[in-house]
Parts: C-alpha cells; structure tokens; sequence
C-alpha cells in the first residue's frame, strides 16, 4: 500500500477512535440544556454539542432569535457570522 492511502487509513481511524470517546446525548437531553431548565447551556451543530454556557451572547438560552437545547445546524444560514464562532467552546458530546 502506499504511503498516502496509509496516512488516509490512519487519519479514518483517528476521527472513528475520537467520536467513539466522545458521550452521546439524545435529543431530549439536549432539551433539558436550553437555558432554563438546568444550569448548562448546549448547543448542537453538525452532530456534535457545544456547551456556550460561559457566552454572553447565550444567556438564558436565547441568541438572537434562536434558543439553546436544541439542533441548529440548519440555522446558521440565518446568522451574519460562520460556522467558526464554535471553535472556543468545549464539545460535550454528539447528538445521537
Ligand atoms: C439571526 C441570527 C443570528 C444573529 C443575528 C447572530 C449574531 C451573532 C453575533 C453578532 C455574534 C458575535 C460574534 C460574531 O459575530 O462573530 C454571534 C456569535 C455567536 N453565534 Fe450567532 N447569530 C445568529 C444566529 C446564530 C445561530 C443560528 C447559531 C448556531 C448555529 C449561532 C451561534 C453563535 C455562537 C456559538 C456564537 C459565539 C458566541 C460567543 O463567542 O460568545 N448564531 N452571533
């Protein structure tokens, strides 16, 4: 095999090891962490949950017209901003 399909391999592995560690929440849970129901603050885009409990701009569960706990993947088209405003906030988990 050469040299480029084996560092293609060792990467899928990575990526495959990495979203198996990470926790799995279910929508429901995800719902729970919208801002007012319980202390922590997610937010899930493109499978994975981000805690933006620490954000300002989150508080209470409220960004704009947009609310915590919830999907919003196919919200950001809405948003004047990209996908990068996630980079900051820690991941949590997937949304399963
Ligand atoms: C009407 C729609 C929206 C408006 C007007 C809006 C506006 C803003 C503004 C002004 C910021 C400040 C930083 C920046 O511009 O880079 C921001 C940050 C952010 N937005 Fe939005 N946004 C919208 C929708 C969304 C949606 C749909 C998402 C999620 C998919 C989102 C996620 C975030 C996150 C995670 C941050 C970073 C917060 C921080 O750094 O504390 N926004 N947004």
């Amino acid at each position: 095999m050469d040299y480029k399909k084996q560092t293609i391999f060792e990467i899928q592995y990575v990526i495959r090891m990495q979203k198996d560690a990470l926790r799995s929440f279910s929508k429901n849970q995800l719902a729970l962490r919208n801002g007012q129901d319980k202390p922590e603050i997610w937010v899930a885009f493109q499978g994975l949950i981000y805690d933006v409990s620490d954000s300002r701009l989150w508080r209470n569960g409220k960004h704009y017209e947009h609310w915590a706990g919830q999907d919003l993947t196919h919200e950001l088209p809405d948003a004047p901003h990209t996908a990068s405003v996630f980079e900051k906030f820690k991941v949590v988990g997937q949304l399963n």
